[in-house]
């Protein structure tokens, strides 16, 4: 749907992951974390962009490996996110997805669990 960001935005970002050679805080037990500190540096990103009134759109209908190769990118680096960042028309507001009818938020009580996983309405906070 935003494959013409990738030509009508100024700017485009390729964000990579980089394993690292050597131990990291955090990483022995959950070596994904290293990916997960990208999409957090990409979702920084995004809300200093939106607060300069900079629009951020993340394109993933792409092939990494035709990514990585125009871009000639190290085999070991990994494609987490590509980005099209750029002043837009407007901002919504309301969740793209949501105003075209695509998908509706989904009511927090469905995903926001007390104490444990249930399938029923959530258990009262007792502390
Ligand atoms: C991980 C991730 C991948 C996305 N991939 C695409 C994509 O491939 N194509 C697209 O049109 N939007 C994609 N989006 C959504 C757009 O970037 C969207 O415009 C953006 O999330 C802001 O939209 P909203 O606040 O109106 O929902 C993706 C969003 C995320 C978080």
């Amino acid at each position: 749907m935003k494959l013409e960001g990738i030509r009508e935005a100024p700017v485009n970002i390729a964000v990579f992951y980089t394993p690292s050679n050597t131990s990291v805080l955090g990483q022995n037990s959950m070596p994904e974390t290293g990916e997960y500190s990208v999409a957090c540096a990409i979702q920084n990103i995004w809300l200093m962009a939106r607060v300069m009134n900079i629009g951020v759109g993340w394109v993933s209908i792409l092939n990494p490996d035709t990514v990585k190769s125009i871009l000639r990118s190290p085999p070991e680096h990994k494609l987490i996110g590509y980005l099209c960042v750029g002043y837009v028309n407007e901002f919504y507001d309301r969740p793209e997805l949501e105003t075209l009818g695509w998908q509706s938020r989904k009511p927090l009580e469905d995903m926001v669990h007390y104490d444990e996983f249930t399938d029923g309405p959530p258990s009262v906070m007792t502390n």
